[in-house]
């Protein structure tokens, strides 16, 4: 109670105040003696994907009494991908700093993080790192799966396929319809291998989560016992003063980028695990990051790469069947929220079985890093493919150029019967960065052009400085750094350039002389600033916002330090 007093110049009285107060909440004495145990409260009737917070609540507080400890749960701000205009990466740094003042601002001793749609699980974890006070992190856990006309249905992978089928008239509105209301058939995160599955494999690999706890279906009696002992542990944690800089270690981001990489995860991933690093003094080096993907095959064979769905993850044994696989590569020593390091936790998993959904290291799904890192005079500063997930034909590709310069123009002409393009054709989409859109939304999944799609095209180069669903499939090169908005080299393309993609060579290159780019620098212009940029959040977001390289955080919240992960 006495944690963090509100100022009135008199600490015994801020005391008194505040007991006061809490009291008119119907505690006793005894109860503000134990150690108090935050809970997130991050339901919103707009999130789906936290359906079953409330019930996850519940049952951490029987996990936190049961401990001796006394839980009070707290609001926080909630993102739904769906439902956070102009796109949930605009808001994962304002949920962050929501989470780390809350937590610093109240009298937890530990806080339980209830997290999973996508931006939430960084975005409380980013704010942990910097409250640093001990905490733990419960993901509200997948959906489980839909059927229609006997295939099964999921979230997302499957949405955009079949509304591929839709744009290319394969399918009519009423089957469209019908598969809509079916590709979300119950609370939880979307169930393929996108960014909140990603993300939440990616914290247990971190240490941040009690052993087990990333694939549990949402809806599963399991997954609230989960809750209960994650509740527990916190107690324990607040006990021992088990902190996140002791947890998130330069050693625990390089399992996280591991299994990034083992799972054929998506590709957000690199940029909130960079902006939670970051918090830290730890910086992911993108270079070290495809030297690890050189060493780390694809061995999880779930949508959009492969074909199951995470509910099959979790009867295959989740993260430690993963783990068991990846074990030579591992950093086991470092410490885990359970106060013992990965390799212990490992150990006392359960043994192995016969499943078909983690590959032996020995048979890959795909030999190579799901990501690959590439690098040229179009990207300085980096951009990513996803190249487990994309045509394999066009893994060295060399096309012209057909440029849209923003969203608004790739809305408005990418289905025009006149627009001149064909299927080698590489389609360039300006505008879409960090501070271009804002936000960087995941609009790096530029469709095919219709009059393509409908002759059976199915995949074409793309390129942006956007990110990408991680559900999404196609050769698509994203986080182009810097970006065009910042006067990267992407603003500097014209229709009808070549451009070159050499993914095994990790190049990517605007065939255009190095006089005729320094001329179109010279008259380039920065867009015109628009007129809701100059105040509030959005002024905020555009003066400090980092480029993906360094996770898109605000400059000012991360911490500077000059760690490397992976080392060199
Ligand atoms: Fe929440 Fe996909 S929309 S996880």
């Amino acid at each position: 109670m006495r944690r963090g007093l509100t100022a009135y110049g008199d600490e015994e009285f801020s005391l008194f105040l505040r007991k006061a107060f809490i009291k008119a909440m119907g505690y006793t004495e005894d109860a503000l003696e134990r150690p108090i145990v935050g809970i997130t409260n991050t339901y919103s009737g707009f999130n789906a994907c936290h359906r079953t917070v409330p019930e996850l609540i519940e049952a951490v507080k029987r996990g936190v009494m049961l401990a001796g400890g006394l839980p009070i749960e707290f609001p926080t701000i909630t993102l739904h991908e769906s439902f956070s205009y102009p796109t949930s990466m605009y808001l994962r740094n304002l949920m962050s700093i929501d989470t780390e003042e809350m937590i610093r601002a109240q009298p937890v001793d530990a806080v339980v993080l209830i997290g999973g749609c996508d931006k939430t699980v960084p975005a409380l974890l980013m704010g942990a790192a910097s409250a640093n006070v001990p905490a733990i992190m419960l993901v509200t856990g997948p959906m489980i799966t839909a059927d229609h006309h006997g295939e099964r249905l999921g979230a997302c992978t499957d949405c955009r396929r079949f509304w591929a089928r839709f744009r290319a008239g394969e399918i009519d509105q009423q089957e469209i319809d019908a598969v809509n209301a079916k590709l979300a058939p119950s609370a939880g995160t979307c169930m393929v291998m996108g960014t909140a599955s990603t993300m939440a494999l990616c914290t247990e690999a971190l240490g941040m989560m009690l052993p087990g706890g990333a694939c549990t279906p949402a809806v599963m009696s399991e997954r609230m016992r989960h809750a209960e002992a994650s509740g527990a542990r916190a107690v324990a944690m607040a006990k021992e003063r088990l902190t996140p800089d002791r947890i998130m270690t330069p050693d625990a981001f390089e399992n996280a980028l591991r299994v990034l990489l083992a799972i054929g995860g998506s590709t957000n991933a690199i940029v909130h695990l960079t902006a939670m690093a970051g918090r830290l003094g730890i910086a992911v080096d993108l270079d070290g990051f495809d030297r690890m993907g050189r060493k780390t095959p694809v061995l999880v064979d779930l949508k959009p790469t492969g074909q199951h769905y995470m509910e099959d993850l979790e009867k295959a044994g989740g993260l430690p069947t993963i783990l068991r696989e990846l074990k030579p590569l591992m950093k086991l020593n470092a410490l885990t929220v359970t106060g013992k390091t990965l390799g212990r936790n490992l150990a006392a998993a359960p043994a192995g079985w016969k499943q078909n959904v983690v590959r032996p290291f020995s048979n890959p799904i795909f030999k190579g890093g799901s990501i690959a890192v590439l690098h040229g005079n179009l990207a300085p500063g980096g951009a990513i493919i996803k190249q487990a997930a994309m045509d394999q034909r066009l893994t060295r590709h060399e096309g012209r150029a057909v440029v849209f310069e923003s969203l608004e123009d790739l809305a408005d002409r990418i289905d025009d019967p006149k627009l001149d393009v064909n299927e080698d054709d590489v389609l360039v989409m300006k505008q879409a960065g960090p501070k271009g859109a804002p936000g960087m939304p995941e609009s790096g999944y530029l469709p095919i052009p219709k009059k393509l799609a409908q002759k059976g095209v199915k995949d074409m180069v793309r390129i942006s400085d956007a990110r990408m669903s991680g559900t999404a499939f196609g050769s698509i090169v994203l986080h182009v750094t810097p970006e065009s908005a910042a006067g990267g080299p992407l603003a500097l393309v014209k229709n009808g350039d070549r451009i070159r993609l050499d993914v095994p060579a990790r190049k990517l290159e605007l065939l255009v002389s190095d006089a005729e780019l320094k001329a179109r620098r010279k008259a380039w212009k920065p867009p015109r600033a628009r007129k809701e940029d100059a105040r509030g959040y959005r002024k905020l977001f555009l003066d400090t916002v980092t480029q993906a390289d360094r996770g898109c955080d605000f400059d000012f919240l991360a911490q500077p330090g000059t760690i490397r992960v992976p080392k060199a």
